[in-house]
């Protein structure tokens, strides 16, 4: 068992009192907190080696490159990717899912269908949207049920020689239900169609095998990792980050540049165009050696008993129902209470010192399958406690009771 009291000492944050109370952190879905480690790596490349990369023969700029390149290699291990070259830096999940949609306008044709899931977040719905009304494909959607899992059946029934993509969340960001990925991606090459997996959700409670799950592209962002905000990571198939197009144009990304003609560098160079995040970067090697030292296998022993013992207090509580009721799941508990609306419990307990989400997530299909304008989110993190939750279950109680 993991020494949670220790683990939170990590976090300078997790002490803090937020409206006079201790801050109970349960909004980890949106972003989760930083250990010192982290914030002191973000430090200690300003302090020491900041320089731009891939650019300057001089010292410091061969230091930030090296630190760089170490961390895509860290992160190509962590996720257990062929080259490290399939690994390509961004901004966050947003920005590696346009970058393969914007790549898409060049393959699809009308008539071609893109396949997506009722689950989605809206960056994995949008782009593919945007993407159909260029090219003329069709978006198809698998349908969902009402413990918030995906029809299977349904889903197999849309596949056809159509199917050009296939895209679909690891866990859903509203309601933390865990996809079956593995065989939505074995169907969908079986019909000759490339997938997307979006990680934003997985990567904080578990560490994805990108050769194994055998998907095209995997993508995540680091800041809900314990990593810094505006960082990513797109993986992508060697072959298929060949057959796309640059995303970006820009320094960099080129082999040589003429008024007449450009030709680009080799991956992942061609897709990271312009000055990146280099801090953020290097970070998110510290953060991903921060989560493995701690190790997957006991953040997901922690997390599941958060889990259990959250959905058993919340269903103590008279007229509360828990969106998302499917067996596998994440560490998220959406819920309700009947004829409250989500925003004034959220608002109650917030003066209480605990930080949920409330709202439609981000994933307005998902409310508007069960007729609800948002729900309340927890979603939890090995550095929380039984006890937080049991200080949440007290607080939605008085909310309840002041509300009704
Ligand atoms: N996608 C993030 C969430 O679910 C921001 O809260």
């Amino acid at each position: 068992m993991l020494d949670i009291q220790k683990i939170r000492a990590d976090f300078p944050i997790l002490s803090e009192k937020v409206n006079g109370k201790p801050l109970v952190y349960f909004d980890n879905g949106a972003t989760s907190q930083k250990p010192q480690i982290v914030i002191d790596a973000i430090a200690k490349y300003y302090q020491e080696i900041n320089a731009n990369i891939h650019r300057g023969v001089h010292t410091l700029s061969q230091l930030a490159t090296d630190a760089y390149e170490i961390s895509r290699v860290k992160i190509q291990h962590h996720i257990n990717a062929k080259f490290s070259h399939e690994v390509l830096f961004t901004s966050g999940t947003t920005h590696g899912i346009n970058l393969v949609t914007n790549g898409f306008a060049s393959i699809l044709k009308p008539g071609d269908e893109v396949v997506v899931s009722s689950l989605e977040h809206h960056s994995n719905i949008v782009p593919w949207q945007m993407l159909c009304e260029k090219t003329g494909a069709t978006l198809k959607v698998i349908p969902m049920n009402e413990n918030g899992e995906l029809i299977i059946e349904d889903f197999d029934a849309l596949l056809s020689e159509k199917t050009k993509v296939v895209t679909v969340n690891h866990i859903s960001n509203a309601l933390g239900i865990i996809n079956p990925i593995k065989y939505i991606i074995e169907k969908a090459h079986a019909v000759g169609a490339a997938v997307l997996i979006d990680g934003a959700q997985a990567v904080p409670h578990l560490k994805p095998d990108v050769q194994d799950l055998d998907c095209d592209f995997y993508a995540f962002s680091g800041h809900k990792m314990c990593g810094p905000t505006g960082t990513g990571i797109l993986y992508g198939k060697e072959e298929w980050l060949n057959k796309l197009p640059p995303y970006q144009g820009g320094g960099e990304m080129i082999k040589e540049v003429t008024f007449e003609k450009t030709t680009y560098a080799d991956l992942p160079h061609k897709f990271e165009a312009g000055t990146p995040n280099i801090a953020g970067g290097i970070v998110l090697g510290t953060a991903v050696d921060y989560l493995n030292n701690i190790g997957f296998d006991n953040i997901q022993e922690q997390e599941n008993a958060l889990l259990a013992h959250a959905t058993k207090r919340l269903l103590e509580i008279e007229g509360l129902k828990i969106y998302g009721t499917g067996k596998n799941k994440a560490s998220v508990v959406s819920f309700n209470i009947d004829g409250i609306h989500p925003y004034d419990i959220g608002s109650i307990i917030d003066k209480l010192g605990i930080a949920v989400r409330t709202g439609h997530h981000c994933a307005q299909p998902i409310m508007n399958f069960f007729c609800i304008p948002g729900t309340i989110r927890a979603s939890f993190s090995f550095y929380n406690t039984i006890e937080e939750i049991d200080t949440m279950v007290e607080a939605v109680k008085k909310a309840k009771t002041m509300l009704s």
